[in-house]
């Protein structure tokens, strides 16, 4: 199955290993290739793609340590560096092999080195397959703020292989799985009600949803590739998620991005039903599916006015306010909705309470 996206396709199925290699072989016939990995793309999903292609099986390989801590310059110039010494020129193709910190930092370090060289994805986690590996956000953390500094740029092609979510740790599934359920519930309320019957460790079903997931991430992004309207539809969950994230950063009960988001999104529909956006029973609908695969204990113990600070770093803020994307039914969505200090209080007591 192939997808098209700004400029770009992203392949997705059995054969995307042979796709793979065709690619290169038609676009990229006298490159050479460059893999960027973490340490646990290296040693699970590296050898699995060299068996199939001679290109990668020779390629040269690039490491960085994983884990969001090192999603920093030192790593940028890291990968840079690592570039100069294998000296790499505008003909070598850099192939971003892992999760969403790879493709962030590998479509960052391309993009600006020798003013730009290109790179494809080949997204190994769940959230990078459904998310982050699609859209062109490239960037990584700065003091402490998450993609603080970044820029958009497409790659060249994305291939999906959901085998390679064989080895991926069952908590880093059920984070890439709260994104799947956000796309279904700003988008696509079919693809709600099927998700209801898929447990997240169960590979093959969730293979099954994978393609329609990344549909609606790739359509948002290619209506407003630069996040002025539309795809600020995408950040449903995220404006809360992304404060209750950094919050609990170092924390003994840190938690994954999509096990934040899951968080709140509850919280955010707790709001959209406030506003009169959705009713009391669609809001109990979502916090009942998404408390069969999350938990909200985080919230036992958190200070609200440091949440709310963190909230107001938001880049999707304007004239003081704090604005979020709010969904007024399951599949579909309204952006820019100014949300003030009670009702965001209101909503992280309400989500405190389900924390039994
Ligand atoms: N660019 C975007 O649009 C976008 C969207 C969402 C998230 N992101 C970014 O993506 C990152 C989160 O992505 P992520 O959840 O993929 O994180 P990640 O890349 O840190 O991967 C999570 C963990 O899974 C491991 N891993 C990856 N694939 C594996 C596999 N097949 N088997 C075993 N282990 C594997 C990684 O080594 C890491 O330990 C964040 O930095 C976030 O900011 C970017
Ligand atoms: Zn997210």
């Amino acid at each position: 199955m192939e997808i098209s996206a700004q400029g770009y396709t992203i392949y997705h199925g059995n054969a995307v290993f042979a796709q793979l290699q065709a690619f290169i072989e038609e676009n990229y016939p006298a490159h050479s290739i460059v893999i960027l990995v973490d340490d646990n793309t290296f040693e699970l999903c590296l050898p699995i793609i060299s068996g199939y292609s001679d290109a990668i099986a020779n390629a040269e390989v690039i490491e960085i340590p994983s884990g969001e801590a090192n999603k920093t310059l030192v790593n940028i110039a890291h990968i840079w560096d690592s570039l100069t010494g294998i000296g790499t020129d505008r003909n070598t193709l850099l192939i971003n092999l892992g999760g969403g910190l790879v493709s962030d930092m590998g479509g960052f370090a391309a993009t600006t080195f020798k003013r730009g060289i290109p790179f494809i994805n080949i997204p190994t986690s769940l959230l990078a397959m459904v998310d982050a590996s699609v859209g062109g956000k490239t960037g990584f953390d700065f003091n402490s703020i998450k993609n603080q500094v970044g820029l958009f740029s497409n790659p060249k092609a994305v291939f999906i292989e959901p085998d390679f979510l064989k080895s991926l740790p069952e908590r880093e599934l059920f984070s890439g799985f709260a994104e799947m359920l956000k796309h279904a519930l700003i988008a696509d309320a079919d693809l709600w009600e099927q998700l209801k019957t898929v447990t997240p460790t169960h590979l093959n079903d969730i293979a099954t949803y994978i393609p329609r997931s990344i549909e609606i991430k790739n359509s948002f992004v290619t209506t407003d590739p630069h996040d002025k309207a539309e795809r600020r539809a995408l950040n449903f969950g995220h404006t809360f998620g992304h404060a209750i994230e950094s919050y609990f950063i170092g924390a003994d009960n840190e938690l994954l991005h999509g096990e934040a988001i899951a968080i709140g999104m509850v919280c955010e529909s707790f709001i959209a039903v406030e506003k009169g956006f959705i009713s009391p029973v669609v809001l109990k609908e979502i916090e009942a599916l998404i408390a069969i695969h999350f938990s909200f204990t985080a919230l036992d113990n958190y200070d609200e006015e440091a949440i709310i600070s963190l909230m107001e770093q938001d880049k999707k803020n304007s004239d003081g306010n704090i604005n979020m994307a709010l969904i007024t039914n399951i599949g579909s969505y309204q952006i820019d909705v100014a949300v003030n200090h009670d009702e965001i209080k209101r909503a992280l007591h309400y989500c405190k309470a389900l924390s039994y």
